[in-house]
């Protein structure tokens, strides 16, 4: 079987967001990896019969989380909790520098989402939900700042059962578990067994978190964190101070936030960043060296575009006709400008411009680059437009446009997914 490879993930983010990924090598199973599918079920999708929880749909944070719990003895300690005995006897068994490598693997399995095996009454869930989804969220895609895992995706029993553990204090009970004693107060609203069982069916039909959900809520929130500044939320800000974050040891601070509040607005579909690698050595030269184009992003490749006549009483094909390279770009940008307003776009989301330049006569057949730049610099890396695309300037033999014209542009653009 060949569930367990990265590059089944990039091909994911791939498909759903034509972004450029580059396909990871695949990594070899690990040995430690290969048992903990003999309780928790081929591609980890959870075993009813060992108790064993599916594992493939939660976040490489959360998994992290749990097996620390585990082998700390946080969780999985409490006499009458049989199966947390089981499962901590296996984090225990796991040799440490295994435990990156394992959690990797779980979160680059693919497995089918459960059928629901609860008849709850779903319409009552959706009433008690309500209290849950400040912390998990609306779509039960979970929330790391809180350090609430996803419960959409879960199998129904289970989801049940940790209710019901909660509730009994078999979990949550170590009181170091800060996330288990929260979790186990937030527990109390379920007033008996049936709230249990329609809460956990209205989980159910929430739809699973996608491979997209979880890239979209880890690697590509951690590397956006720092722009994300400006996307904290009032809401967030409250919601952290009642959440200690012990657990994980480290302190909860404005990157995490500010990783979170991405996190939410990614998985809401709304913004997404496009990052800009400068250039080498500190290079002033007005172009990025690359740009990463990150999920929840449309790319638009807009047409190449030729100048208009600077002088249309001149001869065509006349020098006059066009202008030199400065004055054709010029024209060219102008072009762009009102073409990129009318599709709701503008230099600043450029990600990649292609220049073409023809030989000009009057420079002994070499290209004007410096005309050229003349014109770019006053539209790229300026103080109202910083943003640098990454680009590529070719002289050319000739263009479709005939002979005077000395320039094409062609440009891809960045926009953030409606
Ligand atoms: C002997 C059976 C068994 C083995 C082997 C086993 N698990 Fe578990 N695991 C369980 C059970 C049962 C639970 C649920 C514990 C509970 O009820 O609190 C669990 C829970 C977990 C959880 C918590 C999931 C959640 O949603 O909170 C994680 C993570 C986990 N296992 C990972 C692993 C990994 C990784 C391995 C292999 C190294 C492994 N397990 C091996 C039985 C097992
Ligand atoms: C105050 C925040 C908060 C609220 C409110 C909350 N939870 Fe949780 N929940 C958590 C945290 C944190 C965890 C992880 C506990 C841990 O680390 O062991 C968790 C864990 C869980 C788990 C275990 C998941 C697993 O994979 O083992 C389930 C199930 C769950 N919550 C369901 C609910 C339901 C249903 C409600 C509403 C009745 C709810 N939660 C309300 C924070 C919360």
């Amino acid at each position: 079987m060949r569930l367990w490879t990265k590059p089944l993930m990039a091909a994911a983010l791939l498909s759903a967001h034509g972004t450029v990924t580059q396909a990871q090598q695949p990594t070899p199973v690990p040995e430690s990896y290969q048992h903990c599918t003999v309780c928790h079920g081929t591609q980890l999708m959870g075993n009813e019969t060992n108790s064993a929880p599916r594992l493939s749909h939660l976040q490489d944070w959360y998994l992290t989380n749990q097996l620390n719990s585990f082998r700390r003895g946080w969780r999985g300690s409490h006499p009458e909790d049989h199966k947390g005995n089981e499962m901590q006897a296996a984090a225990k068994n796991l040799p440490e520098d295994t435990l990156q490598q394992t959690v990797d693997f779980i979160t680059s399995t693919v497995s089918p989402v459960p059928h629901p095996t609860l008849n709850g009454d779903v319409e009552k869930g959706k009433a008690l939900f309500a209290s849950c989804q400040a912390c998990h969220g609306a779509d039960g895609k979970g929330n790391e700042v809180l350090k609430a895992p996803a419960i959409a995706g879960q199998n129904d029993w289970y989801v049940a059962k940790q209710l019901t553990n909660f509730l009994a204090n078999k979990r949550g009970y170590s009181s170091e578990d800060s996330n288990g004693v929260m979790m186990k107060a937030a527990s109390h609203v379920l007033q008996n067994e049936s709230d249990v069982i329609n809460v956990a069916s209205y989980v159910a039909s929430l739809a699973a978190p996608t491979e997209v959900d979880r890239i979209a809520s880890s690697a590509v929130v951690a590397e956006s964190t720092q722009q994300a500044g400006h996307n904290i939320s009032a809401t967030n800000t409250n919601q952290t101070t009642t959440s200690p974050s012990k657990e994980s040891g480290e302190p909860m601070n404005k990157k995490a936030l500010a990783a979170a509040a991405l996190a939410t607005t990614l998985s809401a579909g709304a913004v997404a960043e496009t990052k800009r690698y400068p250039l080498p050595n500190n290079s002033t030269f007005p172009i990025a060296r690359a740009v990463e184009v990150s999920a929840g992003t449309d790319l638009v490749y807009h047409s190449g575009q030729v100048p208009a006549a600077a002088d249309e009483s001149a001869e065509k094909g006349s020098r006059k006709y066009y202008g030199d390279t400065y004055t054709q770009a010029m024209s060219v940008f102008k072009k762009f400008e009102s073409s990129l307003a009318d599709i709701g776009l503008g230099f600043g989301d450029a990600v990649k411009l292609t220049v073409f330049l023809v030989g000009d006569p009057e420079m002994d057949g070499k290209m004007d680059f410096g005309g050229f730049m003349k014109a770019y610099t006053q539209h790229f890396g300026t103080e109202e437009q910083p943003n640098l695309p990454a680009r590529s300037a070719i002289q050319i033999a000739g263009l479709a446009g005939g002979p005077g014209m000395l320039i094409e542009i062609e440009m891809v653009l960045a926009k953030p997914e409606k």
